[in-house]
């Protein structure tokens, strides 16, 4: 595992002189397998954060000299709606994990902060947190991209009606394979038999595909798409859509149910300062771009957008999972 991390953060060699600061929780798989295990069985620095909050990461980062920094897309939103960029000192290099980052997300950080690299990650509890990662630049260009497999990995992409493979390019539910996948949940049997095969694939519930050159696509939550008179409308394609609205600074989509067309998309939006914007407008803005039953239904306006430690577990299953009791170092 601690070679996988290697890889991911590209620690290989003697260049061990990367500091990372911390700022998700070691309770969840991607702080106890990046930070608490793997980062630290490389010998590498870690300032960690006792809570996440902008100003005190900030603060870290140009106190302590931070340069290399592993987060979640909502901290990489919030630094991206600051009106002004932010004194990140010597920060190089960011990693993000748990969701999906859009083109829009990606282009307008590169915009703002042109010496920070964008790296992705992807993984489950389940998965010990591996699964795939971009490792460089140039794998970070294509856009939407978590990256190509991880070391040690087998993946296949399945129609989830059908159990059939699906070829290059077609999107269907992630199964993976590997020796870091979970040997199953504590004391459920019965979820565990619908997660694992007996040949030891792990059923993901990530609605994903792959391209002709191995990068894999993650769509979104199988389990979260909003289903529109049958229609599959994933919310992680509306959010990212309403992210590149101007006036909005932040948005989470949910459906909502409705006697006639069983769900709909509706969206609880952060409007940014002085912003007057009105749930038409809203509606209006995703209409032009989207296929008519993606339509947004309904908006609430909202101050915030709860985010605390819990809710950091966007692509997470909740059920708690026995790792491999392999040796760590
Ligand atoms: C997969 O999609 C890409 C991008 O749309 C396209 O260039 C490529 O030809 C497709 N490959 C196959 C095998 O469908
Ligand atoms: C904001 O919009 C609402 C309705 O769209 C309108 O009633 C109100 O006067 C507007 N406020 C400002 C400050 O423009
Ligand atoms: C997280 O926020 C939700 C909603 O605001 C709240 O119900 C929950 O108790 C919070 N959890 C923690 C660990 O703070």
């Amino acid at each position: 595992m601690v070679q996988i991390i290697m890889t991911r953060f590209r620690l290989e060699g003697s260049d061990r002189t990367e500091t990372f600061l911390c700022t998700v929780p070691m309770f969840h798989v991607y702080g106890l397998v990046t930070f608490a295990t793997g980062l630290l069985g490389c010998g590498a620095t870690i300032i960690v954060l006792s809570k996440y909050e902008l100003p005190e990461m900030l603060r870290s980062i140009n106190e302590y000299g931070v340069t290399y920094l592993p987060l979640v897309p909502p901290i990489l939103v919030a630094m991206l709606a600051h009106p002004k960029p932010l004194p990140l000192g010597n920060l190089r290099k960011l990693v993000s994990g748990g969701a999906p980052l859009s083109k829009e997300l990606i282009e307008g950080f590169k915009e703002k902060y042109p010496q920070v690299e964008i790296l992705q990650g992807y993984g489950l509890t389940e998965s010990t947190a591996i699964g795939a990662s971009t490792d460089s630049a140039e794998e970070s260009r294509r856009y939407g991209t978590a990256g190509l497999l991880s070391p040690n990995t087998e993946a296949k992409i399945v129609d989830p009606e059908t159990g059939e493979a699906l070829p290059v390019n077609r999107t269907g539910e992630l199964w993976i394979r590997g020796p870091y996948v979970m040997k199953g949940y504590f004391k459920n049997t019965e979820a565990t038999q619908s997660t694992l095969t007996p040949d030891g694939w792990l059923k993901t519930g990530d609605l994903c595909y792959i391209d002709e050159d191995g990068y894999l696509f993650v769509v979104d939550r199988l389990k979260e798409l909003i289903k529109y008179k049958g229609y599959q409308v994933p919310p992680a394609e509306l959010e990212a859509l309403l992210l590149t609205h101007p006036e909005i600074q932040d948005v989470a989509v949910i459906p909502f149910p409705d006697r006639e067309v069983g769900q709909f998309p509706m969206a609880y939006v952060v409007r940014k300062k002085g912003s007057n914007l009105s749930e038409r407008e809203v509606m209006e803005f995703v209409v032009k771009q989207v296929a008519p039953y993606k339509k947004v239904r309904k908006v609430a306006f909202v101050t915030e957008i709860p985010k605390n430690a819990s809710e950091f577990t966007v692509v997470i299953h909740e059920q708690r999972a026995i790792l491999y009791a392999a040796p760590v170092l």
